[in-house]
C-alpha cells in the first residue's frame, strides 16, 4: 500500500471502489443503547454533566415488568439506558456484573431491516432478534438485532414516517430537570463514530466482519508505527457503509515496553467493547467550555503540545479560524493535512472502570480521526494509567488464529464480490 500525498501523518484512506452492495442503505447511527446499574441515575448524570435532556421511559408504568429504560436525546445523539427491575438473574444483570456499565447496542439507521438483514444471516451473521414491526399511535418501526465483536450487537432500525420521540412502546418525558435551564446548552449535533476495542490480533477479522456480512468498506487505517508512544502502541481501522455515514473504528493493542491502554480496556471490560463514541458539534471551543463548566472531566494536554503545534502550523498552508489561544486554554487537540483539519478532546473515562469515554470533535473538511494527535493522547492516558498501577509490563497473549490477511482469506472471497482488502485503493 501506498500512502497518499498530504495525508494526516501515517494513515492510509481507501478507495470503496466503484460496485454499490446489492442491498440495503444505511442512514447513520440511529441510537446507542447501554446496560447500566441504575437507569435513573445514568440518566440524570448525562442530562446534568453532557446537557442531554430525558425524551422517553419504559417501565412498571408502561406494562414493562422486568426492564426499566430511560431515553436521553441532544441534537440527532439519542442514548437508551436500561436496568433490571427484579432481583433475579437476567443476561442485563449478568452483563453489568461482568462488565459494569457498558454500551450493548450500537444501532444504525436503514432503509430495508428485512433485506439487509437476510444478507447479514446469509453471510454468517448471528442473529439475536429477526425482523419484527412494531406499532404505536405513532406509526411503525422495523427492527432486526444481529451480534458484532464481543457481546456487542448492531440493531438495525427502519423508521418511515414514525412520529413517536423514541419507538414504540416508550412513554414520552415533556418534563424538564430544573437544572436544564439554568445550565447553557452544550450544542453537540450528531454521533461522528464509535470505537471498538479487540483483544489483540482480532482487528482485521473484525474489520472483516463488517466488509463480508455488512458489506462496509474500510475507510482508513494506521498501524503501530504511527500510533505509538515511547511504552504503548496500537493499531486501528476504520470501516464504514457504503454512503460513508456509520465510521466504525476497530482497535487492537500492538506490542509495546508497556502495557497498551487498548489491554487495559479489555482487561476491565472483560474482553471486546465500546471503547469512546465521538460527538461531533459545529462549535468546539463553546462545547468544551461549557461540558468543563458542567463538571465534565478531560484528559490533560501538556504546554509543550501547543509549543509543537504552533511550529507545525507556520508550516503548513492550513489556516485555524478559531482562536489558538483559545484551543489552547480548553486543552482542544489539533490535527490538520493539507487540506483541513479538525479539532477533538477526549473525557477521562466516565465510569470508575478505565473503560468508555468521549471524545467531542469538529470537522473543517478533515474526514481523519486524530493520527496527528495520538502521541499526545497516549501520552495522557499512560499519565492516568500509570496513577492507576496499570501502566504495567505487556503479557498479551498472541492468537493464533488470526487470518493472515482479507485479501489472502477464502472465506472473505467466497460471500463478497470484492474482499474488502482488494477495495483498498488510495484517494
Ligand atoms: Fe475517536
Amino acid at each position: 500500500m501506498q500512502k497518499l500525498e498530504g495525508l494526516e501523518r501515517g494513515a492510509i484512506t481507501y478507495d470503496k471502489g466503484s460496485v454499490r452492495p446489492e442491498v440495503g442503505k444505511w442512514d447513520g447511527f440511529d441510537h446507542v443503547h447501554f446496560y447500566v446499574s441504575n437507569a435513573k441515575q445514568v440518566a440524570a448524570w448525562y442530562c446534568l454533566r453532557m446537557g442531554f435532556q430525558l425524551i422517553a421511559y419504559r417501565g412498571l408504568e408502561t406494562g414493562s415488568r422486568d426492564i426499566v429504560t430511560q431515553v436521553v436525546k441532544q441534537g440527532k445523539i439519542i442514548f437508551a439506558f436500561s436496568s433490571p427491575l427484579n432481583p433475579e438473574s437476567s443476561d442485563i444483570a449478568r452483563e453489568i456484573m461482568i462488565r459494569g456499565d457498558a454500551a450493548q447496542d450500537v444501532a444504525f439507521k436503514c432503509g430495508d431491516v428485512k433485506a439487509i438483514y437476510a444478507k447479514a444471516i446469509e453471510r454468517g451473521a448471528v442473529s439475536v432478534m429477526a425482523p419484527v414491526e412494531e406499532k404505536d399511535n405513532f406509526g411503525t418501526v422495523i427492527r432486526a438485532t444481529v451480534k458484532t465483536y464481543g457481546n456487542v450487537v448492531h440493531s438495525f432500525i427502519q423508521r418511515n414516517d414514525y412520529k413517536g420521540v423514541f419507538l414504540p412502546g416508550y412513554k414520552s418525558i415533556e418534563k424538564k430537570d430544573p437544572l436544564a435551564d439554568s445550565l447553557p446548552p452544550v450544542g453537540l449535533a450528531f454521533i461522528d463514530h464509535v470505537v471498538g476495542n479487540q483483544p489483540d490480533n482480532e482487528m482485521v477479522p473484525v474489520a472483516d466482519w463488517y466488509c463480508k456480512v455488512l458489506e462496509f468498506h474500510r475507510f482508513w487505517s494506521v498501524d503501530d508505527s504511527v500510533m505509538h508512544s515511547n511504552y504503548s502502541a496500537l493499531r486501528s481501522i476504520v470501516v464504514t457503509d457504503w454512503e460513508e455515514t456509520i465510521k466504525m473504528p476497530i482497535n487492537e493493542p500492538a506490542p509495546g515496553k508497556k502495557k497498551s491502554q487498548i489491554q487495559e480496556y479489555v482487561d476491565y471490560h472483560g474482553g471486546p467493547g465500546v471503547q469512546h463514541i465521538a460527538l461531533n458539534t459545529p462549535d468546539i471551543l463553546k462545547a468544551i467550555s461549557v461540558l468543563r463548566g458542567r463538571g465534565l472531566d478531560f484528559l490533560y494536554v501538556p504546554k509543550e503540545y501547543y509549543e509543537d503545534l504552533r511550529k507545525r502550523l507556520a508550516k503548513s498552508r492550513i489556516k485555524i479560524s478559531e482562536s489558538l489561544d483559545e484551543i489552547e486554554r480548553l486543552n482542544i487537540l489539533v490535527d490538520f493535512d493539507d487540506k483541513g483539519y479538525l479539532l477533538q478532546l477526549f473525557t477521562r473515562p466516565v465510569e470508575d472502570r478505565p473503560t468508555l469515554f468521549y471524545e467531542v470533535i469538529q470537522r473543517h473538511n478533515h474526514a481523519g480521526f486524530g493520527a496527528g494527535n495520538f502521541k499526545a493522547l497516549f501520552e495522557a492516558i499512560e499519565r492516568e494509567q500509570a496513577e492507576r498501577g496499570n501502566l504495567t509490563n505487556l503479557t498479551v497473549k498472541s492468537s493464533p488464529s488470526r487470518p493472515s490477511d482479507c485479501s489472502n482469506g477464502k472465506e472473505c472471497e467466497d460471500v463478497a464480490k470484492e474482499p474488502c482488502e482488494k477495495k483498498a485503493k488510495h484517494r
